[in-house]
């Protein structure tokens, strides 16, 4: 029995619940829809391939609201491929010769029109109580090309695959029902030269506001500090949408990261007019702010709130960071008043095994390893990432330098430099915009830099507080270097810097891009036939220069700000010096996985701040016994002395920005380094011959994001005294409970296995469709019919005069017939009541769906098998009624194989999820021969 007291307690919180959510419904809800979307590819040119899409006498051009094909709001998907977002198709393809050198030979897009067009389906309801509110999708970047359709209504074309862009669907909202969200993705172009992915691959939100809100990104903080204080302009602009005129009250408020209120103004205005828009702002003041800063990145946070006649009718929130930030032409980059070196790379944004479609917890898996390597910057290259990956270097202290893709004058450029601009100026990590990256046709002479005039002069327009770069690797004299505001330098071996800076003299400068150099982890001899480049640090190429070649450059030259490693992370596509069967490139500190190269050694030696002792290679040399090995050490101890089997090979002293390098004459044991810090030993480093592999280790790669759903695993084998094992290669296989596999990889540059395992699914057509009267309404295939009477079905139909009845035949063909296999028919009602038959066997529909029959393999042949469809007919109501003819599809689904990977050099990794309601996720992993290991989350 509930006491009076408890009772009350109840019902105060329900109202006090109840009162919440009414007052939010009011506000605005950001609804992420990623789950349960519906997936088919279509075709590039051919019509019937793209399921008949614009072919209709009037198109979704023609007459509003005729999206045809699968745009049609009641269009049967139900045989589509369910997936959640975020998706990228290319990954999911196999490798081929014939693919794109770019893209990482994924056989998709381009050369491949069965493979270039994706579309994509969901369903959501909205309810009755949304009418009045303004209802629209927000998507967070397709690649690329992007028509999208709402219940059948045309809402635009998006062309860039790297920006992100809403639709307003208020108009055609079906209120207290379902609504059709449809997507068609033409990736059969490519935007870049580096592995671009397919398909939605970041994330789509359902956006609800009041009629008068704050427009999508819409806010812009600045601010200015004076002495210890900051004065922050909070600029908003805002739409009306509806009909109200009047007063509106405007109230911005700065939360610090423990949520305490730190500042507020506010101000009345009259409401914009009808589908008008007006800038408000607010100068507020907060005394002694926290700064954004590498250690310590503070965050704050705004929240701005439109008022109506005390109601609050939105509320939008703006991370940001308060920090001071110059590039100055004599002494490099300062943050805050304090000159800090840019230790940067440059990176794209596949990763192993996912391709694209990265969960956000992998962007902070991907600067946490960055950082831990001592970056300290990154720059997107070459083109505007996803919002998460700013969110990752705001809330982990990494600069950022944001690019836009194409150079240009029109809108098409100018667009999307504005739209990059505007949605990430709030980011206190990005500390320079850069409008281009090595635009080879213009960037010596005078069109590039007319170009690069106007596109600076216009960033200025968006964002006074930052300054601008291109990245450029010729003529570092004219063109576009004569009038950047920052000199992007790309290469040592492009042109003479020194020269340059002599000669502007104004202008500060970094290296937007160096080293680009060649390494397979885990290789110390290069070997041209299976595509290896040995891991230690050295001149690529005639007129590229070694990673601590480029670094020496640029720290012994106080007015360069630092530069962009070319590039942190191994990315698809590129696999130069090689080609097929590379796929990925060897230009990376790490691998695609994340794993480390040994030139992270050198640069945590120099770029970061703990002690470091690292000793390569490995020491696994069976069959080069005495043979000469050359093993470097990486460190920033004053001396490091190496010991082979407890023998000194002697005490070598480390020189500024260098490492240490022996000759030592390979036999098994162990290779032993001892560092020493003003003549006392600090660290030790050891390299030890190992056994064979006995066991598979499972473990959560330290950068993980704690408590996350997504984890990023470590495989490798350990021999009988639990050592890593480096040179490994087992096959390894998976298996998971409570959750689910995203994707594998290992960093093998040449590695043709799959990234994913996922269940084929074919989708049959029902071919030559007959059919034959019926005299009654008797619907069993015993009642009497001429097997020589067959027409065309639904040839010459006279609606106004049909039979009882009609017999229709068909058949499908199966390239097998499995257990294992689901075969379902969809049926499409070609008749009001209907009895179907396969192979001469009645089928009966599913419980769950009446149009859907499961098909048993006992009743099922390898080839040709027959389909009899027997129905009562449909009758038109009016005359001009379209009657489906389209009797449905057979689906067969092939569940895929094992989930496995090889290892290379030691490693393989494995990105998982949790399933949103298990207690736990098991992954367990086995090899031939080896015990098994298992991961609990
Ligand atoms: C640069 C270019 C990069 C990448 C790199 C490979 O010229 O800017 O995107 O292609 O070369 O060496």
């Amino acid at each position: 029995m509930k006491t009076t007291f408890q009772k009350l307690l109840f019902y105060t919180s329900f109202l006090i619940c109840f009162t919440v959510l009414a007052q939010k419904k009011s506000e605005r809800e950001l609804i992420l829809i990623d789950k349960d979307w519906r997936f088919s590819f279509g075709h590039l040119y051919d019509t019937k391939k793209d399921f008949g899409h614009a072919e209709g006498y009037f198109s979704y051009l023609t007459k509003t609201g005729f999206g045809d094909g699968p745009a049609a709001k009641d269009f049967d998907d139900r045989a589509w491929r369910k997936l959640d977002l975020p998706h990228d198709w290319a990954v999911e393809q196999p490798f081929s010769e014939s693919a794109s050198f770019s893209h990482g030979f994924k056989a998709a897009g381009k050369n491949y029109p069965e493979k270039s067009i994706g579309w994509y389906r969901k369903k959501i309801t909205i309810p009755n109580e949304d009418l009045g509110r303004i209802i629209s999708l927000k998507f967070d970047g397709v690649f690329r090309n992007s028509k999208v359709f709402f219940n059948g209504f045309y809402l635009g074309t998006h062309e860039s695959g790297y920006n992100g862009f809403e639709y307003d669907v208020t108009a055609y909202v079906n209120y207290g029902g379902e609504n059709t969200i449809v997507v068609r993705v033409d990736a059969s172009m490519e935007e870049g030269w580096f592995y671009e992915g397919a398909g939605i691959y970041r994330h789509v939100y359902l956006q609800k506001t009041n009629p008068i809100h704050v427009v999508a990104n819409g806010t812009y903080v600045t601010s200015e500090l004076k002495n210890n204080d900051a004065d922050v302009i909070a600029a908003v602009t805002i739409e009306n949408k509806g009909n109200f005129k009047g007063a509106i009250e405007i109230t911005q408020t700065v939360f610090d990261s423990n949520n305490k209120q730190v500042a507020l103004g506010s101000e009345n205005v009259l409401a914009p007019e009808f589908y008008q828009k007006a800038n408000y702002s607010s100068k507020l003041y907060i005394k002694k702010p926290l700064l954004w800063d590498l250690d310590s990145p503070n965050l704050y946070h705004l929240q701005t709130q439109i008022k109506q006649d005390g109601k609050v009718i939105d509320n939008y929130e703006t991370s940001f960071g308060i920090r001071s930030i110059e590039l100055n032409p004599e002494k490099g980059f300062f943050l805050n008043g304090k000159q800090v070196k840019l230790k940067g790379t440059n990176n794209h944004q596949d990763h192993a095994g996912i391709g694209t479609a990265v969960p956000d917890e992998i962007q902070y898996y991907r600067i946490k390893k960055l950082k831990e390597m001592g970056s300290n910057a990154y720059r997107c290259s070459h083109h505007p990432p996803t919002p998460e990956l700013l969110d990752a270097c705001d809330k982990l202290g990494m600069l950022v330098i944001d690019e836009t893709r194409l150079m240009g004058i029109n809108d098409y450029h100018l667009n999307d430099l504005q739209q990059m601009m505007e949605r990430d100026r709030n980011h206190p990590s990005i500390f320079c915009w850069s409008v281009g990256n090595e635009e080879w046709q213009i960037e010596g002479g005078i069109t590039g830099e007319r170009i690069t005039q106007v596109m600076q002069h216009f960033a200025k327009s968006i964002d006074p507080t930052r300054p601008v770069t291109v990245g450029i690797s010729s003529g570092f004299k004219s063109g576009i270097s004569s009038v950047v505001e920052i000199m992007g330098y790309n290469y040592l071996g492009n042109g003479d810097i020194d020269a340059h800076r002599n000669q502007f003299k104004n202008q500060p400068g970094m290296g937007t891009e160096e080293g680009s150099t060649f390494a397979t982890r885990g290789i110390y001899f290069t070997d041209d036939v299976k595509h290896y480049q040995s891991a230690y640090d050295k001149k690529p190429r005639p007129t590229f220069y070694s990673i601590e070649e480029g670094w020496k450059f640029y720290a012994e030259r106080p007015y360069l700000a630092g530069m962009f490693i070319w590039t942190g992370f191994d990315y698809r596509g590129e696999p130069t010096p090689y080609g097929w069967p590379s796929v990925t490139s060897y230009f990376g500190m790490m691998d695609v996985c994340g794993f480390p190269k040994d030139n992270v050694f050198y640069l945590k030696s120099w770029w970061g701040k703990e002690p470091v002792l690292h000793l390569l290679p490995h020491w696994n040399w069976s069959g080069k016994e005495g043979q000469e090995i050359d093993v470097w050490a990486y460190s920033n101890c004053d001396e490091v002395e190496l010991f082979l089997n407890k023998k000194s090979l002697g005490k070598k002293k480390m020189e500024l920005n260098g490492h240490l390098e022996w000759k030592v004459k390979y036999v098994a044991g162990t290779l032993e380094a001892i560092g020493y810090k003003n003549g006392k030993k600090v660290l030790m480093e050891i390299q030890k011959t190992t056994g064979n592999p006995e066991a598979v280790k499972l473990s959560l790669d330290k950068e993980n994001q704690p408590n996350s759903k997504v984890s990023v695993i470590t495989v490798e084998v350990t021999d009988k005294k639990g050592l890593h094992v480096p040179t490994a290669d087992n096959e390894i296989t998976f298996d998971i409970k409570g959750g689910k596999i995203l994707g594998v990889g290992n960093g093998n540059p040449t590695s043709l296995e799959n990234d994913q395992f996922i269940d084929d699914l074919e989708m049959v057509s029902i071919m030559n469709l007959q059919e034959q009267k019926g005299n009654t309404t008797d619907l069993s295939l015993k009642s009497n019919y001429n097997e020589n009477e067959w027409i065309t079905a639904f040839k010459d139909r006279n609606y106004k005069n049909q039979a009882p009845s009609y017999i229709y035949k068909g058949n499908f063909e199966l390239k097998s017939v499995s257990d294992k296999n689901q075969v379902h028919f969809f049926y499409k009602k070609i008749g009001i009541a209907a009895e179907v038959y396969i192979n001469g066997n009645k089928i009966n529909p599913s419980a769950e769906d009446l149009q859907k029959y499961v098909l048993d393999a006992k009743i099922l042949k390898q080839g040709n098998n027959s389909i009899y469809i027997i129905t009562t007919p449909l009758q038109k109501i009016k005359d001009w009624d379209v009657m489906n003819t389209d009797p449905g599809i057979i689906q067969v689904i092939t569940p895929a194989e094992s989930w496995k990977r090889k290892l290379f050099n030691g490693y393989a990794q494995i990105i998982i999820q949790k399933d949103e309601n298990a207690k736990e996720v098991v992954l367990s992993a086995s090899a031939k021969g080896l015990r098994a290991g298992s991961f609990k989350n």
